[in-house]
Parts: structure tokens; sequence; C-alpha cells
């Protein structure tokens, strides 16, 4: 396994050779939730719940298989560099031109090719203390200025985010996740349209909607027709469950699709991916059922953490952020994610977050929810 070095360590290591930026020998390594494999391997654990990384917990629709097997046969063939179906799909989806639309492999690909396509070492990146930590380790790997604004209430503070555009003009992005993760807040369309309106056009606004099928008024499809330097980045691994195949996209004015169409690499979606986002897209029942799930086991979480006193916030999308508070004698959110973890529940620890007395859990089926809250129960009342 890659263990994360210190940066002085890091740069010895390299001995002669010297990276493009010094802020890369910084970057802490992206941590992804637990694999499953890797809990059976630790703690020989078979019967594991993973809830660390908001996929879905109810999997893809099961048109997505017919769609995947159809392929099988063909692997062997470069998949279509331009993803000309999906795009047509998502166009009619999403009621817009194809022309405005940019593929990638996952939306973390779009983020990336965004923060390559727009910024260098001598700009800054804008985003919310307790946003999806992906935005300032690509202010780092741009070498760039990575400007943090404390957040309101654990969500976006927008007025705060807009006077930082103004006092840092080297500003080239700002990144609004919405929902956001891990804690799961919403922002008001007017208050976005309103950020958007005094900030100067020279800005590219990112909204993230990874979440946006958990949260439909979420939505800021239509911002996309009264601003330019818009990008709305969406995922297929989230409740179109098909985080295990990568694939995402951005919508955005035509120049910017031109511009980060020539930045993607030629094939970063695969043929597989392509042809299961086209079924997963078709099947909107299979996302109203699951948006619907969703909302009844959230609910029902949120009565489990309150009967065991734990604070939570609010949450829009599929995962919910929950606090261990501190004044539980000899409990932490450190202890507790260690002993869900030998009992086989995987949640995430937010500590990179600095939101250190904090776990993120997903939203799981009623029976992962069940093993949760028992396994919660009696981690609680055995300290
Ligand atoms: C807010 C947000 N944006 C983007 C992503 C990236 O997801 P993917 O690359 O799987 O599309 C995630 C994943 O956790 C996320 O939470």
């Amino acid at each position: 396994m890659l263990t994360p070095q210190s940066a002085e360590s890091l740069a010895t290591t390299l001995s002669a050779l010297t990276p493009a930026y010094d802020s890369l020998l910084a970057l802490a390594p992206y941590q992804t939730g637990k694999p499953v494999e890797e809990l059976i391997f630790e703690y020989g654990i078979s019967d594991v719940v993973k809830l660390a990384s908001n996929e879905n917990p109810l999997g893809c629709s099961p048109q997505v298989t017919l769609a995947v097997t159809e392929q099988l046969g063909q692997l062997a063939r470069y998949p279509d560099g331009n993803g000309y179906y999906l795009k047509q799909a998502l166009a009619e989806f999403n009621k817009i031109d194809a022309a405005c639309i940019t593929l990638g492999n996952g939306s973390n690909d779009l983020l990336d090719i965004l923060a390559r396509s727009f910024v260098s070492a001598n700009d800054a990146i804008v985003y919310s203390q307790y946003a999806f930590v992906v935005y300032s380790m690509l202010a780092k790997m741009q070498g760039a200025t990575g400007v943090e604004v404390p957040a309101k209430r654990f969500g976006h503070d927008l007025e705060a985010m807009s006077q930082a555009v103004h006092n840092q003009p080297n500003t080239k992005v700002v990144f609004i996740a919405n929902p956001n993760n891990p804690t799961g807040t919403q922002l008001k369309q007017e208050e976005i349209q309103r950020f958007i309106a005094n900030i100067p056009s020279s800005v590219l606004v990112v909204l993230d909607e990874a979440y946006i099928e958990y949260s439909p008024d979420s939505n800021n499809r239509a911002l996309l027709d009264e601003f330019d330097n818009v990008v709305i980045v969406r995922t297929f691994s989230k409740a179109y469950g098909l985080a295990g195949l990568r694939v995402g996209y951005a919508l955005s004015s035509v120049p910017v699709a031109k511009l980060i169409n020539r930045i993607r690499q030629p094939f970063n979606v695969s043929r597989v991916g392509l042809a299961a986002a086209q079924a997963a897209l078709a099947d909107q029942d299979f996302i109203e059922y699951s948006r619907e799930s969703n909302q009844e086991q959230k609910r029902w979480l949120e009565k489990q953490f309150d009967a065991l006193g734990l604070g939570f916030v609010p949450s829009a999308g599929n995962f919910i952020m929950v606090e261990i508070a501190v004044e539980m004698e000899a409990v932490s959110a450190t202890s507790v994610n260690q002993a869900l973890l030998e009992q086989g529940v995987i949640v995430r620890p937010l500590a990179v977050y600095g939101l250190s007395n904090w776990l993120r859990i997903t939203v799981g089926t009623a029976e992962d929810n069940l093993r949760l809250i028992d396994t919660l129960h009696s981690i609680l009342t055995s300290q």
C-alpha cells in the first residue's frame, strides 16, 4: 500500500528529481473509502457493509447489464472517442446542444481537466471550507493558490466567497459543490445566481452536482442559459450506480466545451462505460426508486441518530455527517470508526476535512442501515 510521506522525506527520496511545483510535495493522496476486499483480508470478516463512498446501495438499473453484455464482444475495439450516442442522449435529457457536453472518466476527470485548462501557477482557485477535498488538491496540482473560505453552518458562505474572489484578482476558478460532500448542505438557485452575477465573468464557476439526482431542487441547468462562465459537472457514479465504470459529464458553453474537449484524453470513457451510462440514463424509473428509497432510509437513520444522542447535519445527498461528541466519555470518531471496521461496517472518517469528531455515513439499504445502527448502539453502550 502507498503510504503518505512528508513533503521533506518525499523530496529526499526523489533525490535529483524535482516535481513541477513545490506544492506537489505537500499533496496528500486522495483517501478513498476502505475497499471491502481490504477489510475481509485485515479482519477476516466476510459479511462487510460499505457505507463509505456514497455509492448507490441498490446497484444500478437492470438495463445496464444488457447494455454491458452487448459490448463484451467488442473489447478489442477503441470506444467512440466522441461518445456520440451518450452525448445525444444527454443533450436530450438536459435540453442542451450536444456541442455543450464533455464526457469524463468520472466527474473527477472533468474537475481535473477544468483546472488544467484554466488554472496556472500564478492563479488562484476559490472553494469553501468543508467542500469536496479534490478542489484543494487541484490547486496544489496546478501549483496555484488555494483560497479556502470559512464555511457558514457547514455550508458554502457565498457572500464571503464573493468577497474572496474580489480580494484575490488572480482567481480563475470557483468550485461549488451542491449538494456538498461531506456536509450534505445545499444552496438555493437564487443564491448561486446572485453570486455569479456579482463576480467577474473572467472567473469560471464550476457547479459540482454529483448528488443532483438525490436532490433535484439543486439543478442549476437554467444558469447555463444566463452565464457563459458556468460549468455544471455531473456523474454516473452516485444515483446511477456506475461508480466502478467511471463516467461523468460537463455541461458548459460551446467555447468552454471546445477547449476542454481538447484537453481530455482521446478515449477517456471506455466502450463499456459509454453503453452503460446511456442505458442508465434511459431508466429514470430506477433513479426515482433510488431517490425514494434514499429519502425513506435517510429519515429512518436520522431518527436512529436522534435516539442514540448523536448530532448530525441534515443532508440533501445520500449520506449523513454524524458527530461523535467530545463529551462522550472514552469515545471518539476514531475509536468508533475503528470499532465499526472491526465489526465489518465501513464508514468515512473526516479528519482530512478538519472534522475529526465527525463520521460521514452513506445511506444504505434498510438491511445495511439496521446493521449500522445495531453495531453503533453496541459500540456506544459498551464504553
Ligand atoms: C462532490 C463530488 N464531486 C465529484 C465526485 C467524484 O466522483 P466521480 O469521479 O466518481 O464521478 C465526488 C465523489 O465522491 C463527489 O462527492
